[in-house]
């Protein structure tokens, strides 16, 4: 099976495409800047997504069978700023995606977000999304371009990635708690708020996962745990051996929010416990495999 995956210089592009071609599926990892996967044999083709003849003339080349889309303007305060490129990146780059897509008729598996959701999780699959800020409605407007694209597609949602890291890669929340503590820098965090973040090896099985089944479901790729920010961080410092009494916990108001998120989000799973088997480790487990 032909692969194309954007993004794939963002995290979860780069653990994916290393992921799928472990699996040995035939990629074609797409991406912006220049290459930043540290294996050299892995493929890797730079391809603005907003450029729609490159677009559609890449994708006519490759013809894959499914088209995995990660890329985004994946920040929301950079999206509450930038909102007419915000726009441009996570809607027209999806719409010109979709147009390709048709050409060849390729699969076409969406990753979306909590954020499409507003207070009241764990949210399950057909919860009334309500998005609290920007980011957040650009999701839900390429959500609803690929639902009505008339593809085969799915619409996948994870929560708070995290999961190794190595150069060329933005650190999640785990490393920047590891980093903070083993330099003996005190942190503030978040006491209330309530996720469920998802280990990124646990997308890339889920997806793998998704590949095998003929459906054009929805699903949740989160972790099990319902944890806090500030739970999440002395889980950290538990398994890395590292002082917890440098994290002070505080409440959300304490930082000036520029964009608004949920107290109460994170996703549910057991939809795809059900029909794909999908089996997340908890934080903890999560954590662990991160650092080994
Ligand atoms: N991170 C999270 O906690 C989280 C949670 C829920 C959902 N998500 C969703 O999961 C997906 C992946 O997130 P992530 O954290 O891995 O994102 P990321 O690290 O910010 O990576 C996104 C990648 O998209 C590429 N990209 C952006 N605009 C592009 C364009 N116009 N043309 C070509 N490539 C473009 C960038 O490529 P270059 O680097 O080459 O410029 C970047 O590496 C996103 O769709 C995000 O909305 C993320």
């Amino acid at each position: 099976m032909k692969l194309l995956i954007t993004g794939a210089n963002g995290f979860l592009g780069q653990h994916l495409a290393l992921h799928m071609h472990n699996k040995l599926y035939d990629i074609y990892p797409v991406s912006r800047g220049v290459k930043r996967i540290p294996i050299a044999e892995i493929p890797y083709y730079q391809l603005e997504l907003t450029d729609k003849q490159a677009v559609l003339n890449f994708v006519d080349q490759i013809k894959p069978d499914c088209i995995i889309h990660t890329a985004a303007m994946s920040k929301p305060d950079e999206c509450f700023y930038n909102q007419a490129e915000c726009i441009l990146q996570n809607v027209t780059a999806t719409e010109f995606l979709l147009e390709a897509a048709k050409q060849v008729s390729a699969r076409f598996v969406y990753v979306s977000t909590d954020f499409i959701y507003g207070e009241g999780g764990p949210h399950s699959e057909n919860a009334i999304p309500n998005p609290l800020n920007f980011y957040g409605e650009t999701k839900l407007m390429a959500e609803n371009l690929v639902k009505t694209s008339g593809l085969r597609h799915n619409i996948i949602r994870p929560v708070f990635i995290y999961g190794a890291h190595w150069d060329g890669m933005r650190p999640s929340f785990i490393q920047w708690v590891k980093l903070n503590l083993e330099t003996n820098k005190k942190i503030k965090v978040v006491t209330d708020q309530l996720r469920t973040a998802t280990y990124v090896g646990d997308i890339c099985k889920g997806i793998e996962l998704l590949l095998q089944h003929e459906t054009n479901e929805d699903f949740h790729f989160a972790g099990s745990d319902i944890l806090s920010p500030y739970e999440m961080a002395v889980l950290v410092a538990k398994v890395v051996g590292l002082n917890k009494d440098l994290i002070e916990p505080v409440t959300a108001d304490s930082f000036p929010e520029i964009v608004r998120r949920a107290k109460k989000s994170g996703l549910k799973i057991e939809k795809a416990i059900d029909i794909l088997g999908y089996q997340p480790l908890s934080f903890e487990e999560g954590v662990r495999l991160s650092f080994s």
